[in-house]
């Protein structure tokens, strides 16, 4: 096999240059262009957030208003979208429903195949950044049998989205400022997240040179899957099918044994903890200030406390990642856990996006294909059917 490199999973393979985000394993380090996740927290937006992994720097504020109204122009879908959605079925899975709309997406805009033109990039960046609430928040109300909600351009990012999903009435909704904030904290956290499976589908497929929907929609079908973004609903399962914390022993026990695995917990690059648990674990409290608590809380604080005193998960470097708190926060917020992978999405598209465009700018680019290690027959003869 002459030099080639055996590595499944790419463990150990650098896949692109990237000055986006980086992330210190040992140490629980997650930094956007050089910024520490938690200062981005607790002072940023989300959008300025996106506008800061796209371009590099924190914006002026002038160049942040033009950034949002760049972005916010595009909220609305075209109604035909509208139509397509309303042919899913009406138990469809919001996520299936939010990955082949973006797809489906491609075909409105088929000028967004000129990726090797930067102005034109942007324009459909922003397009996706704009729209992936309003698909979610489409998908969400498809999946209750609601009429859907247009975007409303004078409420922010994170209060449209709300709008969008819960507005009963013709009368206004009123959006409470502490969950908005905390939804736009939470956006913030999942921005980006260098090479995890979603993105580099996103880099995979975007290296072919296929329009940004078409990319995304491959890097929101691996975000689905429960080793990934599909871990914060099975997080709620999990923590439903122990049902109570006198249960946590007996579960933990069969982890051990190799029946199934902790959800929320563990991470490939993280072998402390995920500093975005921390934050999520505090906003967490905040949220239950306004909603009341969870009683799933204190199940997963028992879970938590009992793992991290445990062989098993100390010896393997298991600590809880972004996943393990995030749905106790969304399912307080009013979301049904199949609209949680969803919520993952939204903000991932800045990332996935600003990824995406970095991918386009380098000069070393080429179209990822890795090679093999073949472990078949060589050549044989073709058998008749009547010999075999
Ligand atoms: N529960 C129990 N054991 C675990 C877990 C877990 N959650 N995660 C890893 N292990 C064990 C695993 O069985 C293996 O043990 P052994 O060495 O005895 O065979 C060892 O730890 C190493 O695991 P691995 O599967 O080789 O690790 P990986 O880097 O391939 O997997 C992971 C990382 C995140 C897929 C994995 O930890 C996992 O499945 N976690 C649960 C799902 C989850 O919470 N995913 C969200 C990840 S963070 C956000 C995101 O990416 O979307």
């Amino acid at each position: 096999f002459g030099l080639m490199t055996y590595d499944p999973a790419f463990t150990n393979t650098a896949s692109c240059r990237s000055a986006i985000t980086y992330i210190d394993g040992d140490k629980g380090v997650l930094e956007y262009r050089g910024y520490p996740i938690e200062q981005l927290a607790e002072k940023s937006t989300y959008l300025e957030v996106a506008y800061l992994l796209m371009f590099g720097e924190l914006p002026t504020t002038a160049q942040l208003q033009d950034w949002e109204q760049g972005i916010l122009k595009h909220t609305l879908l075209h109604e035909n979208i509208k139509h397509l959605m309303r042919g899913f079925r009406y138990d469809a899975h919001p996520m299936g429903v939010f990955l082949s709309t973006v797809g489906a997406l491609s075909t409105f805009y088929p000028d967004a195949k000129n990726v090797s033109d930067a102005n034109v990039r942007l324009e459909h960046i922003q397009k996706l950044i704009a729209k992936s609430p309003t698909i979610a928040a489409y998908a969400y109300r498809h999946s209750k049998g609601l009429f859907y909600v247009y975007p409303d351009n004078n409420l922010n990012f994170a209060g449209n989205f709300l709008n969008m999903l819960f507005k009963m009435t013709e009368a206004k909704f009123e959006v409470n400022p502490i969950l908005e904030r905390a939804l736009d904290i939470l956006f913030i956290l999942h921005a980006d997240h260098e090479q995890n499976c979603g993105t580099n589908a996103m880099r995979a497929i975007g290296s072919s040179e296929v329009d940004p929907y078409s990319a995304l929609a491959g890097a929101a079908a691996a975000l689905y899957g429960p080793l990934h973004g599909g871990a914060n609903e099975a997080v709620l399962t999990m923590l439903r099918h122990i049902g109570s914390k006198a249960n946590v022993p007996d579960f933990i026990a069969k982890v051990k044994k190799g029946e199934g695995r902790l959800m929320g917990f563990g991470h490939r690059v993280y072998k402390s903890y995920d500093p975005r648990a921390r934050i999520i674990k505090k906003a967490a409290y905040d949220v239950f200030e306004v909603t009341g608590t969870n009683p799933l809380l204190d199940l997963a604080l028992e879970l938590e406390k009992i793992a991290l005193e445990d062989e098993y998960f100390v010896k393997r470097k298991l600590y809880p990642n972004v996943d393990f708190y995030s749905g106790l926060i969304y399912q307080a917020l009013g979301f049904s856990p199949e609209m949680f992978t969803v919520l993952f999405a939204i903000p991932r598209t800045a990332g996935w996006v600003a990824q995406w465009d970095e991918l386009h700018r380098d000069p070393d680019q080429k179209i990822a294909r890795p090679r093999q290690i073949y472990t078949g027959y060589r050549t044989r003869d073709y058998i008749p059917m009547d010999k075999r």
